[in-house]
């Protein structure tokens, strides 16, 4: 099918200059919705998952709904003071200051298999701190994908040491 055509271009969004990606009306199209997910899911090639782990807020959309196809848990990464058990936390840079995401200690057991999954790759940041709070609980990244990436950020070479794999790109 042809994601992009339900993918919007809103200009101006969320600051001046940027053109964001909006993918309300593929989520609300119930055919589309139903082709992205198989469509992810299949970027896995039959690969065992343990956990899928998706960033807040838009990696919570797709994860859980490829965790059931994968027969894998899944496991929230959020943004600070969130999570209320025991976490461990990685700060990384933005363009202007730093950010945090946090994982509890218990959601990954060591040698877990991972499928690192977000709506949308840009620079690379949130993926490659997600990558390094798996690691940190001893989980081993068996791939990180994508509904879309913006390959003029390169955020790929943030994470380049995994496979990565985005079903649209810009
Ligand atoms: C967006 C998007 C990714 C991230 C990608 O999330 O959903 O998580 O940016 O950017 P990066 O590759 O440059 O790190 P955002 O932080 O805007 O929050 P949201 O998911 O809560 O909307
Ligand atoms: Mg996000």
């Amino acid at each position: 099918m042809n994601f992009k055509s339900l993918i919007r271009d809103v200009p101006n969004f969320p600051k001046e200059g940027v053109i964001f990606k909006d993918i309300t009306l593929l989520l609300q199209n119930p055919s589309a919705l139903k082709q992205t997910a198989n469509a992810l899911f299949h970027l896995l090639e039959g690969r065992k998952i343990d956990k899928v782990v998706g960033m807040e807020s838009r990696g919570f959309i797709f994860g859980p709904i490829l965790a059931e196809k994968l027969n894998a848990g899944f496991v929230p990464v959020r943004k600070p003071g969130k999570l209320p058990s025991t976490t461990i936390s990685e700060t990384y840079d933005l363009e202007y200051g730093t950010d945090t995401l946090e994982i509890h200690i218990d959601g990954i057991k060591k040698g877990d298999r991972v499928l690192i999954h977000d709506d949308v790759l840009a620079t690379g940041g949130t993926a490659s701190a997600a990558c390094k709070l798996i690691e940190k609980l001893g989980g081993v990244i068996v791939q990180c994908n994508f509904l879309l990436e913006l390959t003029f950020l390169e955020g790929n070479s943030k994470i380049s040491t995994y496979p990565v794999k985005s079903l649209i790109k810009y």
